[in-house]
C-alpha cells in the first residue's frame, strides 16, 4: 500500500511470496505464535554459509532425520558427521558443528543461548549466524546482514561505499527498520527478496514491493551496479 513502512511492505510481500523451506514454520504453525526450533536454524545457517539452497536441502533431510536435536548431534562421533557432510565442501564447518552441539550439550542443557551475545561465544558461530538464530528462533531484534542483504540495501539506499565497507552502512541503515515483533521474518524476507527478485543480474525491480522508494530506481541508475565492489 502507498505510504506503509518499509518493513510492512517487506512483510507483506513476505507473508504471500516467501520461499517454503524444511527449517522454516509452517505457516499455520507460525500463526499460532510457535518459533522455530533453534537447533534446525543453527543446522541450516551454518549449512547455508557457503552453499546454495538447493544443494543444502537433501543434507538438511539426512541431518535432522539422522540426528533429530542438538544432544543427538552432540552423541554422534565425529567422523559419522564427516560422512554425512561429505560433498557440502568446507570442512571446517562440519568439526565445528561437532564442536558447537558439544558446547551446547555439555554446557547448556541441550539448550542453544537466546541472545546473539550468547550465540556468538560457541563455536563456528560469528556475528550473522548469532544474529540470524537470535531472531528467526528467538524473536530478538537483531539486524542480520548476509550478501542478500547487502545487496537489497545498497540498492534501496544506493549506498555507493565498496563492499566490505558498505557493511556498516548497511546494518546502521537497516537497524531501525527491524520490527519488534517479527525480526525472523523480516530478516527471510530480506533473504528471499534477494535471492527471488533483488537479484545479481537482471532483479524483477516490478514486482518489488521496495521500489516506490528505492533510490537507484528513483536516480536512473542501473541497479546491477550496486553493491559496488572494492576497486
Ligand atoms: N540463506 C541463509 N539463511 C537463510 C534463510 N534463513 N532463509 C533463506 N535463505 C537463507
Amino acid at each position: 500500500a502507498a505510504g506503509a513502512s518499509f518493513s510492512a511492505r517487506l512483510l507483506g510481500w513476505y507473508d504471500r511470496h516467501h520461499r517454503d523451506l524444511p527449517w522454516r514454520l509452517t505457516p499455520d504453525r507460525a500463526a499460532r505464535g510457535e518459533m522455530a526450533d533453534p537447533y534446525r536454524v543453527w543446522l541450516s545457517e551454518v549449512m547455508l554459509q557457503q552453499t546454495t539452497v538447493p544443494a543444502v536441502k537433501p543434507y538438511f533431510a539426512r541431518f535432522t532425520e539422522q540426528w533429530p536435536t542438538v544432544t543427538a548431534l552432540a552423541g554422534a562421533e565425529a567422523d559419522e558427521i564427516m560422512k554425512a557432510w561429505a560433498g557440502l565442501g568446507y570442512y571446517s564447518r562440519a568439526r565445528n558443528l561437532k564442536a558447537c552441539a558439544d558446547a551446547v550439550a555439555l554446557h547448556h542443557g541441550g539448550r542453544f543461548p537466546e541472545t546473539a551475545t550468547g550465540l556468538r561465544a560457541l563455536p563456528g558461530i560469528g556475528d550473522y549466524t548469532a544474529a540470524a538464530i537470535a531472531a528467526i528462533a528467538f524473536g530478538q531484534r537483531e539486524t542480520v546482514v548476509d550478501g542478500n542483504v547487502e545487496r537489497v540495501m545498497t540498492r534501496h539506499r544506493a549506498i555507493a561505499a565498496p563492499m566490505p565497507a558498505a557493511k556498516a552502512a548497511v546494518k546502521a541503515l537497516l537497524g531501525p527498520d527491524v520490527p519488534d515483533d517479527r525480526p525472523g521474518d523480516f530478516a527471510q524476507a530480506m533473504m528471499d527478496l534477494g535471492a527471488t527478485i533483488c537479484t545479481p543480474r537482471r532483479p524483477a525491480c516490478v514486482l518489488c514491493p521496495l521500489r516506490d522508494d528505492c533510490a537507484v530506481l528513483m536516480r536512473g541508475e542501473d541497479p546491477e551496479a550496486y553493491p559496488v565492489k572494492a576497486a
